[in-house]
Order: structure tokens, then C-alpha cells, then sequence
């Protein structure tokens, strides 16, 4: 396992190892969710690069930018029995050079949802994506549903631009009582890790009603929400059941729902999603 810090340390190193590329895009602090897409990246191509950076320009406003976990030694640990062949955790100045001044911004689909409640952060997430895409040259891309609104901006992105990659998505890796593994459930208080399953209890309610036929997204939302108002410790941000292409809130569900949630527990914010 390579560990580049730079990209031209990176560009040698791929120079010597021609084949397909599969990129694991992550900002470290592994579980059990990004080792799957690593287990995935590392069936499905010659070489497995996974990149660890914290992205500054995500963290709208500064959000928990600076307390974010960062673990690389015990990354590359878990990285291990995975063979993965590089490893990309670049310093924010390899990132953003002094003059830095191009992003990407994704129009409709980022103003919803996430993008509502963190402004900025699809922009950050557009940018950092296309340049690790433009520096690994990946053939395929390995991303987690638990994001699905990052999934579908980049899905959108990589059909407007004419990325030559492949999107992989993998499903949510979930703890036995249901909480969606997520590198910021470490924050919760042990009261908060308790009641955070309420987030999967109120999502599998509204799928609950909508294998009963219910098609009404106006009817779904208020299940979620009941759910979800059991919980003291919970406050809910959002509650959506919305198309998953376009991620405008639906009433008539005719193609499919992704339902999706943002709640916090104190200072720590979790989201979740089930696709229908
Ligand atoms: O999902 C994440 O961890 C990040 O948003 C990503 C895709 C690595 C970009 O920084």
C-alpha cells in the first residue's frame, strides 16, 4: 500500500501500475460502510486507490470542520486486509494552493435538502470530487447511498460534464439496531447513540406504508415525522419524500420515492434515506 501526499507522488505511481483504477473518495475515519465500497472497488478493477482528505470547502461555514476525526494511521490499518494499492491523503495546501479560485457548482439539485441546510456544501463537495476525479483518472468511483443527495449531485455532474467515470453506489451499511454507520456517530452521547435508531424506525415506517399501497408523499412525510416526534432527544431538520432524480418534495409517487431525513441529537446532526 503506496501512501501519496502528492499528487505528482501519485501520478509516478499509477505511471507503474496500468489497468483499471477503482477511487474509494473518502475523508477518512473508516467503518464498516466505506470498507464496503473498498471490498467492492477492490473486486471490481486492477488497482484500488482510496483518498483520505478532510475537504475545507464542504464545511459550510466552518461546521465541525475542525473537530472532524482524523485517524489515517488506523485508516490504513483497516485499508489493510482490503489490498488496496494507494493511498491519497493530500494537505489542504496540495488542495488548495494559494490563488485557488475554480469550483464546480451544480444548479438545481444541489438547492433542496442538504443543500438548504448547509449552504456551500454541494459546491465544496462538486469541486473536491472533480479534482480528485481529475488527479486518480479513476474508471470507476465508489460512493455510499447513506449520501444520497452527494450521490445524485454527482451522478448529475458526471452526465453534465462528461466525466469518463463510473459511478458505483453502495448500500448503507446499518448497526444491528438500525442506525446508518456514519464517521460522526462517534459525537453522540450514549443517551443520543440510544435514541438515533429512531431515524431508521421512522423511515421503515413511511416504507411500511408505502408497501401498503400508500403513494401520497403529503401522507408519508407525516409518518416520519410522528415517528421521529416520539423522541425527545430528537430534533428533526427535515423530513422529504422526494423524487430521486430530481429531489423535488412529491405528491403523487408514480416512479419511486427516496425518503430522507436530517435530525439532531445536541450538536450532532445525522441523516438517513431509504429508496423506494
Ligand atoms: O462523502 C464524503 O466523505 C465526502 O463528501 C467526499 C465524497 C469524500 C468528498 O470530500
Amino acid at each position: 500500500m503506496f501512501l501519496a501526499k502528492r499528487i505528482s507522488d501519485l501520478r509516478a505511481f499509477q505511471k507503474q501500475h496500468p489497468g483499471t483504477w477503482g477511487l474509494v473518495p473518502t475523508m477518512g475515519a473508516l467503518h464498516e460502510g466505506h470498507l464496503s465500497l473498498v471490498k467492492r472497488a477492490r473486486d471490481e478493477n486492477n488497482f484500488v486507490a482510496v483518498s483520505v482528505y478532510v475537504n475545507p470547502t464542504q464545511f459550510a461555514g466552518g461546521g465541525d470542520f475542525d473537530k472532524y476525526p482524523r485517524t489515517l494511521e488506523r485508516d490504513m490499518d483497516l485499508m489493510k486486509p482490503f489490498q488496496v494499492d494507494l493511498v491519497f491523503a493530500p494537505s489542504n495546501e496540495e488542495m488548495y494552493p494559494p490563488n485557488f479560485q475554480t469550483y464546480v457548482t451544480v444548479e438545481e439539485i444541489t438547492k433542496p435538502l442538504e443543500g438548504a441546510m448547509r449552504p456551500g456544501h454541494f459546491r465544496g463537495v462538486a469541486t473536491i470530487v472533480t479534482k480528485l476525479f481529475n488527479i486518480v483518472q479513476p474508471d470507476r468511483a465508489y460512493f455510499g447511498q447513506k449520501d444520497a443527495q452527494q450521490v445524485a449531485v454527482i451522478q448529475q455532474m458526471v452526465r453534465d460534464l462528461n466525466l469518463p467515470v463510473e459511478i458505483v453506489v453502495g448500500e448503507t451499511m446499518r448497526e444491528a439496531d438500525g442506525l446508518a454507520m456514519s464517521s460522526r456517530n462517534v459525537y453522540l452521547s450514549a443517551e443520543d447513540r440510544n435514541a438515533a435508531p429512531i431515524l431508521y424506525r421512522a423511515l421503515c415506517a413511511a416504507r411500511d406504508a408505502y408497501l401498503r399501497g400508500e403513494r401520497d408523499g403529503a401522507s408519508l412525510r407525516p409518518v416520519m415525522r410522528e415517528v421521529l416526534e416520539q423522541e425527545p432527544r430528537a430534533n428533526v431538520e427535515y423530513v422529504s419524500a422526494a423524487d430521486p432524480l430530481t429531489l423535488q418534495e412529491l405528491d403523487e409517487i408514480k416512479n419511486g420515492v427516496l425518503l430522507s431525513m436530517a435530525v439532531r441529537f445536541g450538536t450532532t446532526r445525522l441523516i438517513d434515506n431509504l429508496l423506494l
